[in-house]
């Protein structure tokens, strides 16, 4: 596991820019994995203004996001489809075929999830961005998450309904969540995990520090081959020099 400490927000959300930049240049048909939340706005607002002045091309991308809540309709704004569409894929040149999204809107939630895992396997993920809850979740695989997980429907921590009911004037949200697997994002030839601010430097310093275990899901990390964290100076805090 690679670690970058950076300055602070900005330069995280740079470094994160620059590694996919350079990813793209070796293969223009990259197939990429997405998280939502606070922490990659930067990053999709940074690569926006960029394929605005055709310094990126996005038009052979390939695109999965990580999770959604469930039950949700896609119009709900507070869905991670709305958001995706909203903070990113409206202003890249991303052919909208290419994109893949976890329905939260689909009944049959089972076949939902088969089907995803289907599709990746189809067309395997080469870099995976991912973000870190508070409680060292990823995507929304929960602590108690296991290691051989694959997308599925979770049930979503009173912590982690909460903080995301905060960023909607305190919205009622749904209990539950569509996910890729802990498995399903081992399978991304490279990953890149972003954090930023102070109250990420306790699930930071458990993921890098502490036992490897389904008690901090992003721990499991430390296991794979291709991983860059990339931190700033806040998220950073609690870890050895
Ligand atoms: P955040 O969410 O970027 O909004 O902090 C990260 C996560 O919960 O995975």
């Amino acid at each position: 596991m690679k670690i970058i400490k950076t300055k602070n927000y900005n330069e995280m959300s740079e470094n994160a820019v620059n590694i996919l930049i350079n990813e793209i240049s070796k293969k223009p048909d990259l197939v990429l994995g997405l998280p939502t939340g606070k922490t990659p706005r930067k990053f999709y607002k940074k690569l926006s203004k960029l394929c605005k002045k055709n310094k990126v091309d996005f038009s052979k991308i390939k695109t999965f996001n990580l999770d959604e809540y469930y039950p949700i309709s896609k119009s709900d704004k507070k869905s991670f489809v709305y958001y995706m569409f909203k903070n990113f894929f409206n202003k890249i040149n991303i052919n909208k075929s290419n994109i893949s999204l976890l329905n939260g809107d689909f009944k049959d939630y089972k076949k939902e999830c088969e089907n995803y895992e289907l599709k990746i396997k189809k067309s395997p993920i080469d870099l995976q961005f991912l973000g870190i809850g508070i409680n060292g979740h990823i995507a929304f695989n929960e602590p108690g998450s296991d290691k051989n997980s694959k997308t599925r429907l979770t049930n979503l921590t009173k912590e982690t309904i909460k903080k995301n009911s905060n960023l909607f004037n305190r919205k009622r949200f749904p209990k539950k969540g569509l996910t890729m697997g802990i498995k399903t994002i081992f399978s991304a030839k490279k990953i890149v995990l972003l954090a930023s601010g102070k109250h990420k430097s306790k699930a930071i310093a458990s993921m890098i520090n502490g036992k490897i275990s389904k008690g901090c899901p992003a721990s499991f990390l430390r296991n794979h081959k291709n991983t860059i964290i990339i931190l700033d100076k806040k998220a950073a805090s609690l870890l050895d020099r």
